[in-house]
């Protein structure tokens, strides 16, 4: 990951210092970003709140424009022990340019209101890393925004400058966990001995890759990825077991999965009207309840993004369709961002729900890579580099084990309620200070023996 050492960058940052000082700070102004601007309400925002955000890049387009992140926490730059990630992405596909503005208008949002004291929050940013993207595809975003006219074609910059559909360029995982599913064999982390295959896998096109390895390397907890052309909380799998259109495709963690989506379509006064008549008159919205909906029930999505996710690190994804239209007019971004503020902010909460904590061996050192698993949920997460873990689970009791290999696995019983998220940390003895202590309990009894008897 590259830092953010543009010099055009500061550049716009000391011309932006006039445009804050001229009192257009702690406004949002609902209007499209191109290119250049979007990189500017970044940039502003991370003037007006220097202390929380920072900037940067995973990579760049296949035409060269940066990947930009912008990153909220009290400690940006660092993953602190304990406090999850979470990352929203928007615009995956580039004429879908709703999700692309709203996470604008979010970092906005957040910066103001810490500033003006917000106790919710202010306890957000302090107790979780948010980095916000707001375009994985910024080429085909120019290709769409490039168009001329208010009205857009329904295709136009949908795929990346290649012609690839970013959201069926991801290694399709779930081919692997259904075999896995009937024949045995992992059941996360799926691509971890493949990384070599990744880099010479040349049908990935850079966006992908570049997100690939944001995944890898930040230990996320829950994301989100934002789409146009419905309204509804899309959740695993995307892709169905059979290879049918339509067919429910459970994951593990469904119950947790439709606890997440409702969480964002409740907040949602269009996503979760029950009377809202679909997008278009021949649209099949059968599947869709309560503003959410599988996402196979709906239709198979092979090699997509949030499945990804889950099957090859800890976090889990969700997606959000947020407007019939795909680009609509500037005038209702407004009403967009009133329909979603909630819901954006409702969704970053969950990653606090659940179980969380540390597993560590009995000198308190942490346990990287540990599994955490819940009994009845065949799903395993694994620990960070710090021996932090977050298991999202929906209310309720487990039992809930960590293993390492050569250490004892310990299991625990463990309530959880909504949220916060409960905290069980675990000890793990390792195998080798078994042995050792086993041998020194023989030890003694042959001694003792060897004394009582006489030899
Ligand atoms: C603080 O932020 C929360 C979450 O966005 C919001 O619901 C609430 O209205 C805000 N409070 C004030 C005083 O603006
Ligand atoms: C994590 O553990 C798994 C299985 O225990 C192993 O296959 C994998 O290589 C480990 N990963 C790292 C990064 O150590
Ligand atoms: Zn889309």
């Amino acid at each position: 990951m590259k830092l953010f050492t543009s010099v055009v960058l500061f550049g716009a940052a000391v011309a932006l210092v006039s445009a804050a000082a001229a009192g257009t700070e702690g406004e949002i102004s609902f209007e499209y970003h191109r290119y250049e601007e979007l990189r500017k309400a970044l940039v502003s925002v991370w003037l007006q709140c220097p202390t929380i955000t920072r900037i940067y890049t995973i990579g760049e387009s296949f035409e060269g424009r940066e990947l930009l992140v912008l990153e909220m926490s009290d400690n940006p730059g660092t993953h602190e022990p304990g406090e999850p990630e979470f990352k929203y992405i928007g615009n995956m596909h580039g004429n879908e340019a709703v999700g692309r503005e709203l996470i604008i208008y979010l970092a906005e949002y957040l910066c103001n209101q810490y500033q003006q004291g917000n106790e919710t929050i202010i306890d957000l940013v302090h107790n979780t890393r948010i980095h916000l993207m707001p375009s994985m595809n910024p080429d085909g975003f120019e290709k769409a925004a490039s168009q001329p006219g208010e009205i857009k074609d329904w295709f136009v910059g949908r795929s990346n400058a290649q012609g690839v559909d970013l959201n069926r360029n991801f290694p399709d995982l779930d081919r692997i966990i259904y075999i896995n599913e009937k024949e045995g064999g992992a059941n996360n982390h799926l691509l971890q001995n493949m990384k070599k295959a990744v880099e010479e896998n040349t049908k990935l096109a850079p966006e992908t890759k570049a997100v690939i390895h944001w995944i890898m390397d930040i230990p996320f907890v829950l994301s989100a990825n934002l789409h146009g052309g419905d309204v509804v909380a899309n959740y695993p799998y995307d892709e169905t077991r059979t290879g049918s259109t339509h067919e429910y495709s459970s994951s593990p963690d469904d119950v947790v999965f439709k606890s997440l989506a409702k969480s964002y379509s409740m907040y949602n006064p269009v996503m979760s009207d029950p009377n809202r008549p679909p997008c278009r008159k021949n649209d099949d919205d059968s599947s869709f309840k309560d503003g959410i909906t599988n996402g196979g029930a709906w239709y198979s999505v092979p090699g997509g993004m949030q499945d990804f996710n889950y099957l090859s690190s800890n976090c889990f994804e969700i997606t959000l369709e947020l407007s019939c239209d795909k680009f609509p007019s500037e005038d209702n971004l407004k009403t967009y961002w009133e329909q979603n503020r909630n819901s954006l902010v409702s969704y970053i909460e969950q990653v606090h729900r659940g179980v969380k904590g540390f597993v560590r061996d009995l000198q308190g050192s942490p346990i990287f890579n540990a599994s955490i698993s819940v009994e009845g949920i065949d799903h395993d997460i694994t620990t960070a580099k710090d021996g932090d873990y977050w298991r999202l689970l929906a209310p309720g009791n487990y039992k809930v084990a960590a293993t390492a290999p050569g250490y004892l696995t310990v299991i625990k019983k463990v309530a959880v309620g909504f949220s916060p998220a409960t905290r069980v940390d675990f000890e793990l003895e390792s195998l080798m200070e078994r042995k050792e202590e086993e041998r020194e309990e023989l030890m003694d009894w042959w001694k003792m023996m060897s004394e009582t008897l006489n030899f």
